[in-house]
Protein backbone atom coordinates (compact mmCIF):
# COMPACT_ATOMS: atom_id res chain seq x y z
CA UNK A 1 0.00 0.00 0.00
CA UNK A 2 1.67 3.34 -0.94
CA UNK A 3 0.64 6.85 -1.09
CA UNK A 4 0.72 7.76 -5.51
CA UNK A 5 -0.98 10.49 -7.10
CA UNK A 6 -2.02 9.07 -9.71
CA UNK A 7 -4.08 12.09 -11.44
CA UNK A 8 -0.97 14.04 -11.03
CA UNK A 9 -1.55 15.27 -14.30
CA UNK A 10 -5.16 16.23 -14.02
CA UNK A 11 -5.75 19.78 -14.94
CA UNK A 12 -6.26 21.91 -11.77
CA UNK A 13 -9.92 24.03 -12.11
CA UNK A 14 -10.77 26.89 -10.48
CA UNK A 15 -14.19 27.30 -8.95
CA UNK A 16 -15.99 29.97 -6.86
CA UNK A 17 -16.92 28.51 -3.45
CA UNK A 18 -19.67 30.78 -2.36
CA UNK A 19 -22.08 29.55 -5.62
CA UNK A 20 -22.47 26.84 -3.32
CA UNK A 21 -22.98 28.81 0.27
CA UNK A 22 -26.63 29.29 -1.26
CA UNK A 23 -29.41 26.67 -1.20
CA UNK A 24 -27.02 23.82 -0.29
CA UNK A 25 -29.25 21.82 1.01
CA UNK A 26 -31.61 21.60 -2.44
CA UNK A 27 -28.32 21.08 -4.40
CA UNK A 28 -27.27 18.79 -1.95
CA UNK A 29 -30.46 16.20 -2.41
CA UNK A 30 -30.54 16.62 -6.01
CA UNK A 31 -26.71 15.51 -6.52
CA UNK A 32 -27.17 12.94 -4.23
CA UNK A 33 -29.16 11.11 -7.21
CA UNK A 34 -26.54 10.99 -9.37
CA UNK A 35 -28.73 11.73 -12.27
CA UNK A 36 -28.61 14.21 -14.83
CA UNK A 37 -28.56 17.54 -12.59
CA UNK A 38 -25.68 16.38 -10.78
CA UNK A 39 -23.87 15.65 -14.40
CA UNK A 40 -25.32 18.00 -16.83
CA UNK A 41 -27.01 20.28 -14.82
CA UNK A 42 -25.96 23.86 -13.02
CA UNK A 43 -22.54 24.06 -11.40
CA UNK A 44 -24.52 24.82 -8.46
CA UNK A 45 -25.84 20.93 -8.38
CA UNK A 46 -22.52 18.94 -9.24
CA UNK A 47 -20.21 19.33 -12.27
CA UNK A 48 -22.29 22.00 -14.47
CA UNK A 49 -21.81 19.85 -17.82
CA UNK A 50 -19.93 16.49 -17.92
CA UNK A 51 -18.35 16.07 -21.18
CA UNK A 52 -15.67 14.18 -22.77
CA UNK A 53 -12.75 16.60 -23.79
CA UNK A 54 -9.75 14.07 -23.34
CA UNK A 55 -8.02 15.34 -20.05
CA UNK A 56 -7.74 11.81 -18.47
CA UNK A 57 -5.35 10.34 -21.80
CA UNK A 58 -2.10 11.37 -18.98
CA UNK A 59 -3.84 10.26 -16.08
CA UNK A 60 -4.74 6.84 -18.25
CA UNK A 61 -0.56 6.55 -19.43
CA UNK A 62 0.33 7.17 -15.83
CA UNK A 63 -2.26 3.92 -14.76
CA UNK A 64 -0.97 1.59 -17.34
CA UNK A 65 2.97 2.50 -16.24
CA UNK A 66 2.06 2.36 -12.73
CA UNK A 67 0.25 -0.85 -12.54
CA UNK A 68 2.15 -2.73 -15.90
CA UNK A 69 -0.73 -2.73 -17.85
CA UNK A 70 -0.77 -4.78 -21.20
CA UNK A 71 -2.98 -6.16 -23.91
CA UNK A 72 -4.91 -8.64 -22.06
CA UNK A 73 -4.75 -7.45 -19.16
CA UNK A 74 -8.39 -6.65 -17.14
CA UNK A 75 -9.28 -3.50 -15.66
CA UNK A 76 -12.01 -2.04 -13.69
CA UNK A 77 -13.02 1.56 -12.47
CA UNK A 78 -15.67 1.72 -10.21
CA UNK A 79 -17.71 5.09 -10.19
CA UNK A 80 -16.45 5.26 -14.08
CA UNK A 81 -19.60 7.91 -14.73
CA UNK A 82 -19.92 8.37 -18.20
CA UNK A 83 -16.75 6.09 -18.91
CA UNK A 84 -14.10 8.59 -19.83
CA UNK A 85 -11.56 6.74 -18.03
CA UNK A 86 -12.65 3.30 -19.49
CA UNK A 87 -12.30 4.90 -23.33
CA UNK A 88 -8.40 6.33 -22.29
CA UNK A 89 -7.23 3.26 -20.91
CA UNK A 90 -8.38 1.58 -23.70
CA UNK A 91 -7.07 4.53 -25.99
CA UNK A 92 -3.34 4.14 -24.60
CA UNK A 93 -3.07 1.05 -24.13
CA UNK A 94 -4.61 -0.78 -26.96
CA UNK A 95 -6.51 -4.60 -26.29
CA UNK A 96 -6.61 -3.75 -22.75
CA UNK A 97 -9.81 -5.36 -21.56
CA UNK A 98 -11.61 -1.96 -19.38
CA UNK A 99 -15.02 -2.36 -17.97
CA UNK A 100 -16.95 0.41 -15.40
CA UNK A 101 -19.67 0.23 -12.76
CA UNK A 102 -21.57 2.82 -11.70
CA UNK A 103 -24.44 3.25 -9.48
CA UNK A 104 -25.93 6.19 -12.16
CA UNK A 105 -28.48 4.72 -14.33
CA UNK A 106 -28.27 8.07 -16.21
CA UNK A 107 -24.35 8.82 -16.36
CA UNK A 108 -24.00 4.51 -18.21
CA UNK A 109 -27.08 5.95 -20.02
CA UNK A 110 -24.94 8.68 -21.73
CA UNK A 111 -21.59 6.82 -21.91
CA UNK A 112 -18.99 7.45 -24.48
CA UNK A 113 -20.11 5.31 -27.50
CA UNK A 114 -16.61 3.42 -27.62
CA UNK A 115 -17.42 1.97 -23.88
CA UNK A 116 -21.39 0.52 -24.96
CA UNK A 117 -21.17 -2.56 -23.30
CA UNK A 118 -18.45 -2.14 -20.90
CA UNK A 119 -19.93 -0.27 -18.49
CA UNK A 120 -22.73 -1.78 -15.72
CA UNK A 121 -25.15 -0.01 -13.25
CA UNK A 122 -24.08 -1.44 -9.84
CA UNK A 123 -22.95 -0.51 -6.24
CA UNK A 124 -19.36 -0.44 -5.42
CA UNK A 125 -20.56 -2.03 -2.40
CA UNK A 126 -21.54 -5.59 -4.08
CA UNK A 127 -19.58 -5.71 -7.40
CA UNK A 128 -21.05 -8.23 -9.58
CA UNK A 129 -17.54 -10.03 -10.51
CA UNK A 130 -16.05 -12.96 -9.07
CA UNK A 131 -12.65 -13.09 -7.13
CA UNK A 132 -9.53 -11.75 -8.26
CA UNK A 133 -11.16 -10.76 -12.33
CA UNK A 134 -8.88 -7.96 -12.61
CA UNK A 135 -5.23 -6.80 -12.34
CA UNK A 136 -6.10 -3.45 -11.16
CA UNK A 137 -9.29 -1.81 -10.14
CA UNK A 138 -9.22 2.31 -9.12
CA UNK A 139 -11.90 4.04 -8.22
CA UNK A 140 -11.25 8.20 -8.13
CA UNK A 141 -13.37 10.43 -6.06
CA UNK A 142 -16.23 7.74 -5.56
CA UNK A 143 -15.98 6.35 -2.03
CA UNK A 144 -16.28 8.89 -0.22
CA UNK A 145 -20.39 9.25 -0.79
CA UNK A 146 -20.65 6.60 1.27
CA UNK A 147 -20.98 6.09 4.65
CA UNK A 148 -17.83 4.80 7.11
CA UNK A 149 -19.30 1.17 6.93
CA UNK A 150 -20.01 1.50 3.11
CA UNK A 151 -16.57 2.35 2.30
CA UNK A 152 -15.17 0.05 3.71
CA UNK A 153 -16.77 -2.71 2.32
CA UNK A 154 -16.21 -1.03 -0.90
CA UNK A 155 -12.30 -1.03 -0.18
CA UNK A 156 -12.89 -4.92 0.63
CA UNK A 157 -14.61 -5.36 -2.53
CA UNK A 158 -11.75 -3.78 -4.85
CA UNK A 159 -9.61 -5.76 -2.77
CA UNK A 160 -11.62 -8.87 -3.96
CA UNK A 161 -11.83 -8.54 -7.04
CA UNK A 162 -8.55 -6.88 -7.64
CA UNK A 163 -6.22 -8.61 -4.91
CA UNK A 164 -2.65 -7.13 -6.72
CA UNK A 165 -3.51 -3.55 -7.75
CA UNK A 166 -5.49 -1.15 -6.28
CA UNK A 167 -5.85 2.79 -6.72
CA UNK A 168 -8.31 4.78 -4.48
CA UNK A 169 -8.39 8.66 -4.33
CA UNK A 170 -10.95 10.25 -1.97
CA UNK A 171 -11.59 13.99 -0.52
CA UNK A 172 -9.44 15.30 2.29
CA UNK A 173 -8.64 18.26 4.03
CA UNK A 174 -5.03 18.98 5.81
CA UNK A 175 -6.51 21.60 8.27
CA UNK A 176 -9.34 23.72 9.08
CA UNK A 177 -9.23 25.97 6.96
CA UNK A 178 -9.25 23.25 3.97
CA UNK A 179 -11.52 21.41 5.94
CA UNK A 180 -14.40 24.73 5.68
CA UNK A 181 -13.72 24.94 1.67
CA UNK A 182 -14.69 21.44 1.34
CA UNK A 183 -18.02 21.90 3.53
CA UNK A 184 -18.76 24.78 1.82
CA UNK A 185 -18.17 22.99 -1.70
CA UNK A 186 -18.82 19.50 -1.89
CA UNK A 187 -22.17 18.32 -2.31
CA UNK A 188 -22.05 14.52 -1.83
CA UNK A 189 -19.12 13.06 0.08
CA UNK A 190 -20.26 11.34 3.07
CA UNK A 191 -17.21 10.16 4.85
CA UNK A 192 -14.21 13.13 4.93
CA UNK A 193 -11.40 13.57 6.88
CA UNK A 194 -7.76 14.03 7.07
CA UNK A 195 -5.04 11.83 5.11
CA UNK A 196 -4.08 9.91 8.50
CA UNK A 197 -7.89 9.09 9.34
CA UNK A 198 -8.42 7.82 5.45
CA UNK A 199 -5.22 5.63 5.92
CA UNK A 200 -6.25 4.79 9.30
CA UNK A 201 -9.81 3.49 7.32
CA UNK A 202 -8.22 1.66 4.78
CA UNK A 203 -6.06 -0.69 7.12
CA UNK A 204 -9.10 -1.42 8.93
CA UNK A 205 -10.75 -2.44 5.09
CA UNK A 206 -7.80 -4.47 5.06
CA UNK A 207 -6.90 -2.68 1.79
CA UNK A 208 -3.48 -3.13 -0.07
CA UNK A 209 -3.74 -1.04 -3.07
CA UNK A 210 -2.62 2.43 -3.38
CA UNK A 211 -3.92 5.31 -3.12
CA UNK A 212 -4.28 9.50 -2.90
CA UNK A 213 -6.23 12.11 -1.80
CA UNK A 214 -8.61 14.96 -3.41
CA UNK A 215 -7.79 18.24 -1.32
CA UNK A 216 -9.66 21.38 -2.37
CA UNK A 217 -6.90 24.30 -2.07
CA UNK A 218 -7.95 27.65 -1.55
CA UNK A 219 -7.03 30.54 -3.85
CA UNK A 220 -6.18 34.16 -2.71
CA UNK A 221 -9.52 35.24 -4.98
CA UNK A 222 -11.91 33.27 -3.29
CA UNK A 223 -11.78 30.55 -5.22
CA UNK A 224 -10.96 27.17 -5.28
CA UNK A 225 -8.83 24.34 -7.12
CA UNK A 226 -9.00 21.01 -6.63
CA UNK A 227 -9.44 17.27 -9.33
CA UNK A 228 -13.55 17.42 -9.02
C1 LIG B 1 -17.23 12.64 -8.32
S1 LIG B 1 -17.90 11.45 -9.45
C2 LIG B 1 -16.37 10.74 -10.05
C3 LIG B 1 -16.51 10.15 -11.43
C4 LIG B 1 -15.17 9.71 -12.02
N1 LIG B 1 -14.58 8.63 -11.28
C5 LIG B 1 -14.23 10.88 -12.08
O1 LIG B 1 -13.28 10.92 -11.28
O2 LIG B 1 -14.46 11.78 -12.92
C6 LIG B 1 -18.52 10.20 -8.37
C7 LIG B 1 -19.11 9.02 -9.09
O3 LIG B 1 -19.42 8.00 -8.15
C8 LIG B 1 -20.64 7.39 -8.51
N2 LIG B 1 -21.14 6.70 -7.31
C9 LIG B 1 -21.66 7.26 -6.20
N3 LIG B 1 -21.97 6.32 -5.31
C10 LIG B 1 -21.63 5.12 -5.86
C11 LIG B 1 -21.73 3.76 -5.43
N4 LIG B 1 -22.23 3.45 -4.24
N5 LIG B 1 -21.27 2.81 -6.26
C12 LIG B 1 -20.78 3.12 -7.48
N6 LIG B 1 -20.68 4.37 -7.94
C13 LIG B 1 -21.09 5.37 -7.14
C14 LIG B 1 -21.47 8.57 -9.02
O4 LIG B 1 -22.56 8.19 -9.80
C15 LIG B 1 -20.41 9.33 -9.81
O5 LIG B 1 -20.32 8.88 -11.14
Amino acid sequence: MAEVNLLARYPKSKRNVKARVGNKEENRALAMKFGKEYFDGTREQGYGGFRYDGRWIPIAEDIVHHFGLKAGDSVLDIGCAKGFLVKDLMKVCPGLEVFGIDVSNYAILNCEPEVVGRLHVGDARNLPFPDGSFKAALSINTIHNLNRAGCITALKEMQRVAPVGGYVQVDAYRNPAEEKIFLDWVLTAQTHGTPEQWVTLLHEAGYQGDYFWTILELDPAWTITGES
